[in-house]
């Protein structure tokens, strides 16, 4: 029975303006020296005022379907996508981006997992080809951040950024390169006070005027550094079970978080794939975004042992393994 869910296409996509560290700091009160040491980003990518999360997911997307090969092509029947700041509230951004990349009625929703999100979207899209509800799932994660950050936030300007990652699964056989293997997922919502948007929901639906509620994304930087350190390297170990990976592509949330699980797993720092230097902290697009650059750059060939893991709001976390398929980023 082919019910592995199998990657056999990736695509990826940043809006074109990238803001670097030294224009960022005629905006707000910081330098190049301070975010690159403390973070090790370079610049990243900021989306115009007209384009929406949508309009990344489609782009991504759209390269995905035509990075993946063999029988299917195009075809899909599921489309999910991570987001953290879907166009609007209502409805869902996924059927906004299967109709826009014309694969008709298929079943479509989003996953919600802030920086972890794309890879409940992996497992979500490989449990629906378990099931026999699909043969082929396109799940993207695609964000919008800077539109969340408070202007005046110079730690969280300094880190996050826009941009889009997807893959294609199929329906194949667990032996084979780029099936997925065994998820580790988390969450502890005793933490959900670490990273939030505190308004636009149920709780504090509309800022009207004279509200105090705080309309932007909020972050408790330092405890969540601890927290992400901890739980990738705990939920990268469930899923290796005492195996050695050949490249970490892990959620790019710091430099200096990638080397500290990298160290914790034995893993030379080497090997944890780093691409925040140039996209910064994507949240849920971020294992996709970095895993069509090192396709591209030949950090990743085909065989190699890659180990995927997460950290994010909710709190959430996650990992999960694969050995790299023969595939072409577009
Ligand atoms: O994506 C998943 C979740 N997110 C993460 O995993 C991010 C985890 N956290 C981090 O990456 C780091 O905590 C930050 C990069 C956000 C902050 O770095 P930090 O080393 O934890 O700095 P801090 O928040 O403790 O601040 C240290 C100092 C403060 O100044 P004082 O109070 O010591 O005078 C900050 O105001 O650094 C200051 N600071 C800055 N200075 C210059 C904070 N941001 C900046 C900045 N430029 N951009």
């Amino acid at each position: 029975m082919n019910k592995a869910a199998v990657v056999c296409g990736l695509g990826t996509w940043v809006p074109p303006y990238a803001l670097t560290n030294d224009e960022l700091a005629t905006l707000v009160d910081t330098s190049d020296a301070w975010i690159r040491s403390r973070t090790g980003i370079g610049r990243r990518h900021i989306a115009d005022a007209s384009t929406a999360t949508s309009d990344l997911a489609v782009e991504a997307g759209g390269r995905a379907l035509k990075s993946a090969s063999g029988p299917g092509g195009r075809d899909v029947d599921a489309v999910i996508v991570a987001t953290t700041t879907p166009d609007h509230p209502c409805p869902a951004t996924a059927p906004l981006v299967a109709a826009r990349l014309g694969l008709g009625t298929v079943a479509a929703f989003d996953v919600a997992a802030v920086c972890t999100g794309f890879l409940y979207g992996l497992a979500t899209g490989a449990g629906l080809i378990a099931a026999g509800t699909a043969a082929r799932v396109l799940v993207i994660g695609a964000e919008t951040f800077s539109r969340i950050l408070d202007p005046a936030d110079r730690a969280a300007r300094a880190i996050f950024g826009d941009g889009a990652g997807a893959v294609v699964l199929r329906a194949g056989d667990p032996a084979e390169p780029g099936a997925l293997g065994t998820f580790d997922l988390g969450s502890d919502g005793n933490g959900s006070d670490l990273i939030t948007v505190r308004t636009g929901g149920s709780r504090h639906p509309h800022p009207t005027a004279g509200d105090t509620a705080d309309p932007y994304f909020r972050m408790n930087g330092k405890a969540v550094f601890r927290g992400a350190v901890e739980r990738m390297t705990e939920s990268s170990r469930r899923v290796l079970a005492g195996r050695r990976p050949d490249l970490v592509v892990a959620h790019q949330a710091n430099l200096r978080i990638l080397h500290a699980v990298a160290d914790r797993l034995g893993v030379d720092r080497a090997d944890c794939y780093v691409n925040l230097d140039r996209v910064g902290n994507t949240a849920a697009a971020s294992i996709p975004l970095a895993l069509g650059d090192a396709g591209r750059d030949g950090a990743l060939v085909p065989g190699r042992q890659v180990l995927l893991t997460a950290f994010g709001g909710g709190l959430t976390w996650g990992a999960t393994t694969l050995t790299w398929p023969d595939i072409e980023p577009a």
